[in-house]
């Protein structure tokens, strides 16, 4: 589970807000699955241009964010959905489909679009061995976890809570590959530039590169 910051800019987050303001918004139960439509309790945009042209551009920024494309190693996102939960709605317990459209889901994120100021309760609470972890972000900030935890949305109180979530398949399925990936891609950034450290670099370099080609794929 990581926090990616600034995916959106605040301002990117703000105009989104404003855009969303006009759209037509439906019954977040249509896209849930058979259990999860028990506990689901929120409203998503209802398909239009105009719905598709903010999801476009946060597809693009998450896509091309460095630190989601090294935690996540994406090969498929799925259509994103945007979601509003106003006072009293709520996402009950569940967990998230394993396929989505051919698409496997390895991984889950919400970019959250309202500041935390402009609404109560409404936390991502994704339950681990240890204890739930409540997820809060600024707007414009994503978090990503595994598809295979159960979560829930807590009830909003006040305000209005805006976030667009998403599944991404990653090349590399098992989230401890991906970690060491993600040293790698650690180590390296900490040589590069260093003339004496180059062969080590070219070292890690090439690690990570026949690492990724034995488990893409998985
Ligand atoms: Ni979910």
């Amino acid at each position: 589970m990581i926090a990616v910051q600034a995916v959106l800019s605040t301002a990117e987050a703000g105009a989104i807000r404003d855009a969303a303001a006009r759209l037509d918004w439906a019954d977040g139960r249509a896209t849930a699955g058979r259990v999860a439509r028990e506990v689901k309790a929120n409203a998503q945009a209802a398909p239009s241009p105009a719905r598709d042209a903010i999801l476009d551009k946060v597809r693009g920024a998450v896509l091309g964010h460095p630190v989601l494309r090294a935690a996540a190693r994406p090969r498929h996102l799925t259509p994103l959905i945007l979601s509003r939960y106003r006072v009293g709605q709520t996402y009950g317990l569940h967990v998230d489909d394993a396929i989505m459209g051919g698409i496997r889901t390895d991984l889950s994120f919400t970019l959250f679009l309202s500041e935390p100021e402009a609404y109560e309760g409404g936390a991502l609470v994704i339950e681990d061995d240890y204890a739930p972890r409540e997820v809060r972000l600024a707007a414009g900030d994503l978090v990503l976890y595994p598809s295979t935890t159960l979560h829930r949305v807590a009830p909003v109180t006040r305000g209005e809570r805006l976030a667009a979530v998403g599944w991404i398949e990653s090349w590399v399925r098992e989230g401890d590959r991906r970690e060491v990936l993600w040293d790698l891609d650690q180590a390296i950034a900490t040589v590069e530039g260093e003339a004496a450290l180059r062969p080590v670099r070219d070292r890690l370099l090439k690690a990570r590169s026949n690492l990724l080609r034995l488990w893409a794929g998985g």
